[in-house]
């Protein structure tokens, strides 16, 4: 494909429904895990210019971090911390309306005003997790779950 994304400025949900026929193309015929995590995550931000989006793969006990666009960002978490860790542990997607209200909440930047974690699954386990950080209050809902979930599921670990 044409490496220009075509940036969509619709409702949320057009937002979506147009960057993923352009992430499907993107992934296409590429099987390298960080190549495609890059893709991805730089799409995203394309799109919506969130403050970060990003990975992190679960190596042993940690969560460590892998491609991402955004400010520099903590390496490692471990299972059970912060928003990343508990959505990791919990296996489910985390919303988080105020970081400051959610306990252990880990401020890789101080910008960060709300988050939604993603789990990303193989055979079952938890293999990644894709994180996403705004500036703004409450900026994440039911409809980036349900968008951000379909995307990570285009993921071949
Ligand atoms: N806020 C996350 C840490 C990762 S950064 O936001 C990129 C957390 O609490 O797990």
């Amino acid at each position: 494909m044409a490496e220009d994304l075509f940036i969509h400025s619709g409702t949320k949900e057009e937002q979506y429904t147009t960057l993923i026929p352009q992430v499907k193309a993107l992934l296409e015929g590429e099987s390298d895990l960080v190549a495609n995590l890059a893709n991805i995550a730089a799409a995203l931000k394309e799109q919506f210019n969130w403050l970060w989006v990003g990975f992190y793969l679960v190596k042993k006990e940690e969560l460590v971090l892998g491609p991402f666009q955004g400010p520099v960002a903590c390496t490692r978490i471990r299972k059970g911390r912060g928003v990343c860790g508990k959505s990791w542990e919990n296996k489910e997607t985390l919303i988080v309306q105020d970081v400051e209200k959610f306990p252990g909440h880990i401020a890789c930047s101080s910008l960060s005003r709300s988050e939604i974690v993603v789990p990303i699954f193989k055979d079952k386990e938890v293999v990644a997790i894709l994180d996403a950080d705004s500036e703004s209050m409450a900026h994440f809902d039911l409809t980036d779950k349900k968008y951000l979930e379909e995307i990570v599921q285009l993921i071949v670990f």
